[in-house]
């Protein structure tokens, strides 16, 4: 019987811009403190790409010429490039083409996903499912956003929680027991109402009125994003762990980070080991779908050939999912 082919994470690499904007510094901006960030939220810094010209892609081209050097995969090789992202460049075209064009990546054809917060969770089961396929060896995974793009940095409710950063991961086939092994995604499309932005799509094309009141800018309902977040990324990551018999306490736990209370409270229902727990969010905040494969990156030097790693994550939609994969190197 042929073995099944499986996508397997070969390299990561991530991208932050230089500039660092702190608590304090966003304190003299809007009406909140450290104290406040970080006992209901749990970040101290974020990094924000600043200067004219600069944009999602040139987080996700700096992630991919990283990620390219690393792997020693000349950008010839690449056969797809998929980038999720809520932070487009421009509407079209993909921001994975823009990608591609910065990169020197020209035999691969190249498109967006739209998912939020589980935008790098979904981009990466859509590129496992080409590299099953059989028909494609090398596919690069992005998760990039520059959220103070569309921050009100006038709201206090939002402006502390974000962001801006790039991760890429290399997916190729293997037919090890190594690699992404199952996922449960869902979404709820009533829950739109809750997180998303009022103006500048279909619905509602930009005016002089729309700019004057920030209807560009995210608009969210965080209590009620906070409670959907602890219940489906707990549920999603006890199904994945349940289902496929493994021990919660060996599994890392990479989760999509938002809130230390939201990580706190999915770690707590599953018994997770707090050290597998992995939890960067105080150094960068809530990055989209940059934040996963920013924990990947910064704790990959504790993975060895094998060891089982579940993501999980909530956000817009309400969408939410979580996958288990076998660390391949
Ligand atoms: O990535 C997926 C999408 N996002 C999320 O998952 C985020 C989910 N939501 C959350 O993380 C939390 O709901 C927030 C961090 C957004 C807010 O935390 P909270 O504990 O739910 O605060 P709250 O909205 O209930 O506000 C509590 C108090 C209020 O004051 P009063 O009415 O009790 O006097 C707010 O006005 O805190 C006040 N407040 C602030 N105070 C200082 C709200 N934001 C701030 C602030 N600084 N930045």
């Amino acid at each position: 019987m042929e073995k099944k082919i499986r996508a397997k994470i070969t390299g990561i690499s991530s991208y932050v811009p230089d500039f660092i904007l702190t608590n304090e510094e966003l304190s003299k901006m809007v009406d909140t403190s450290d104290e406040w960030i970080m006992s209901h939220v749990g970040i101290k810094e974020r990094h924000i790409l600043k200067g004219p010209g600069k944009a999602t892609s040139d987080m996700g081209a700096e992630a991919v010429k990283k990620l390219l050097k690393k792997t020693g995969t000349k950008p010839e090789e690449i056969d797809l490039l998929i980038c999720g992202t809520v932070t487009p460049d421009m509407f079209f075209p993909a921001t994975a083409c823009l990608i591609c064009g910065k990169t020197d990546i020209k035999n691969a054809f190249a498109f967006d996903t739209n998912s939020g917060c589980c935008g790098f969770i979904y981009t990466l089961s859509v590129g496992a499912r080409y590299i099953e396929s059989g028909r494609y060896k090398k596919v690069i995974i992005v998760g990039a956003d520059m959220n103070s793009s569309m921050v009100d940095y006038t709201d206090r409710a939002t402006s502390p929680l974000f962001g801006d950063a790039a991760g890429a991961v290399l997916l190729e086939p293997t037919t090890e027991e190594l690699g992404v092994m199952d996922e449960q995604m869902g979404v709820d499309g009533s829950g739109w109402t809750h997180l998303h932005i009022k103006a500048g799509g279909s619905l509602m094309r930009h005016t002089h009125e729309t700019i004057e009141n920030n209807l560009g800018c995210i608009y969210m309902e965080g209590q009620s994003v906070f409670k959907w977040a602890v219940i489906k990324m707990a549920d999603v990551a006890e199904e994945i762990i349940k289902r496929n018999g493994l021990d919660s306490k060996k599994v890392w736990l990479l989760p999509h980070q938002a809130n230390l209370r939201i990580i706190d409270a999915v770690e707590n229902r599953i018994s997770f080991d707090k050290e597998k727990v992995l939890v960067n969010i105080e150094k960068y905040g809530n990055t989209s779908a940059a934040t996963i494969p920013l924990v990947l990156s910064d704790f990959e030097h504790k993975f060895k050939k094998g060891d089982d790693l579940a993501f999980c994550s909530f956000g817009a939609g309400f969408s939410w999912g979580a996958i288990w994969l076998k660390w391949a190197y």
